[in-house]
């Protein structure tokens, strides 16, 4: 894209502020594309890094293990319930795609050959490889690759903003879920349904309305289809529980996380699976019921180790709770952020705000700029003092969890600053 002609270099970061290389600070509004959970240069998360790369900086988990993957798995256990196994990846695209593998590989091992296709609800995000862009199809970023994607089965999702005339929010979560249940009741060839946990992220800052995503569980059991979550961005506290699939009460066979697993600090990602998916999977060699798919770093003791202590840093500091009370400063302001006029929504829960920015209130249009709208907040954004990144006509707020009130006060300041300077470079 020409108008990204220059990048400014980033070579310093302190908490939540980003330094430039000529020293200009400005605060990591996206927590580094949404992992980031204790700020930049954390001493003790460094000190968990070097200390394991003193030790044994990368080992295959390919025939062998190392203690820190060993103490990640059972400590992921520990906050996942009805989970039984960790296999691990370094990337949260590839930890959907071994949930897909996974969840399609399940019904062959088990000697059923009819539950082929997979559904998803619309406007869903997993990740930028082929499976999860199939499972994930936002139509403006994979159209160009639509003809080489795997189909899949989607449903609409309830999007309080943007309910279809004549419909209240309960009606059309309604309308949406007699939809799956009518399919799932018509053929016996739903191998699994994917989805995002809580919210959908990247599709708009879409939170689900109460009760969705539970019913959604229950249709699985119903029906007898794997239910498989992705909570690589809405896990670990981003939306104010550890796991979120525990506050949706809606216990999958299959679930996926990263980004945040590392505290933000090196690339891993987990995808964890129940008793039934496991054993069937085990078997003799003959068999070959295994699954076949290992990465170069799978396992990484160093991004093992420092998950580790990330994860003990929740506890030690009782983040959770701490970001369930900060982001309530989000509600202070978001009167204020509405009262905007080219603000038509703000939606916000735990440490995430998505602030959807129309031309017409009454018609909800979405802003259009000269320039991508993501430059234009990019660029003013920059003036205020805040990385921001927007998505489409989204402006995301995402900061490091463990943000201080005063500090995610700023940010809202600032962001509110950005929106009504960045309003004339809109049409
Ligand atoms: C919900 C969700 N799933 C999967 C991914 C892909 O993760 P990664 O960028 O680590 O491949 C993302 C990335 O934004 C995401 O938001």
């Amino acid at each position: 894209m020409r108008e990204w002609s220059s990048f400014d270099t980033i070579s310093k970061g302190k908490g939540i502020w980003l330094i430039d290389a000529k020293g200009n600070k400005i605060i990591d509004a996206v927590g580094s594309m949404w992992c980031n959970v204790w700020g930049h240069s954390n001493p003790q998360l460094i000190k968990a890094i070097t200390k394991q790369s003193k030790q044994i900086q990368h080992s295959s988990l390919f025939n062998l293990t190392n203690e820190p993957v060993e103490r990640l798995a059972k400590n992921l256990i520990k906050i996942s319930p009805g989970m039984n196994k960790v296999f691990y990846s370094d990337n949260g695209s590839s930890a959907m795609e071994i949930a897909i593998k996974m969840a399609l590989q399940y019904w062959k091992n088990i000697g059923d050959t009819k539950k082929t296709q997979i559904a998803t609800i619309e406007n869903g995000y997993h990740g930028d490889t082929f499976g999860a862009m199939s499972v994930g199809y936002v139509p403006e970023f994979f159209g160009k690759f639509k003809k080489q994607l795997f189909s899949t089965i989607q449903f609409p999702v309830p999007n309080e903003y943007r309910l279809p005339k004549g419909f209240s929010l309960s009606d059309y979560q309604n309308h949406c879920l007699e939809k799956i249940e009518k399919r799932f009741s018509k053929n016996n060839d739903i191998a699994a349904f994917i989805m995002e946990s809580g919210a959908q992220m990247a599709g708009g800052v879409i939170i689900y309305p109460k009760g969705f995503q539970k019913k959604i569980s229950e249709l699985c059991k119903k029906y007898n289809i794997l239910f498989v979550l992705d909570e690589i961005a809405t896990g670990f506290g981003r939306l104010g529980s550890m796991v979120q699939y525990q506050d949706q009460k809606s216990i999958p066979d299959i679930v996926a996380y990263g980004k945040m697993l590392t505290g933000g600090y090196l690339t891993m990602a987990a995808t964890l699976a129940n008793k039934k998916i496991y054993d069937s999977f085990s078997g003799d060699f003959n068999d070959w019921k295994h699954l076949f798919h290992g990465h170069t770093y799978t396992g990484n003791p160093i991004a093992a180790a420092v998950a580790n202590e990330n994860l003990q840093m929740y506890e030690k500091h009782n983040l959770i709770k701490k970001v369930q009370k900060t982001s309530k400063i989000f509600e202070n302001y978001s009167q204020e952020i509405l009262g905007i006029d080219i603000v038509g929504d703000v939606r916000h829960k735990g440490m995430l705000m998505g602030i959807e920015l129309v031309s017409n209130k009454k018609n909800k249009t979405p802003i259009r700029t000269k320039k991508s709208i993501n430059k234009v907040f990019f660029e003013e954004g920059k003036k205020q003092g805040i990385y921001l990144r927007t998505l489409g006509n989204i402006v995301m707020l995402v900061p490091p969890l463990s943000i201080q009130e005063n500090e995610l006060e700023l940010l809202i300041k600032k962001t509110i600053k950005t929106i009504q300077v960045a309003k004339s470079k809109t049409f």
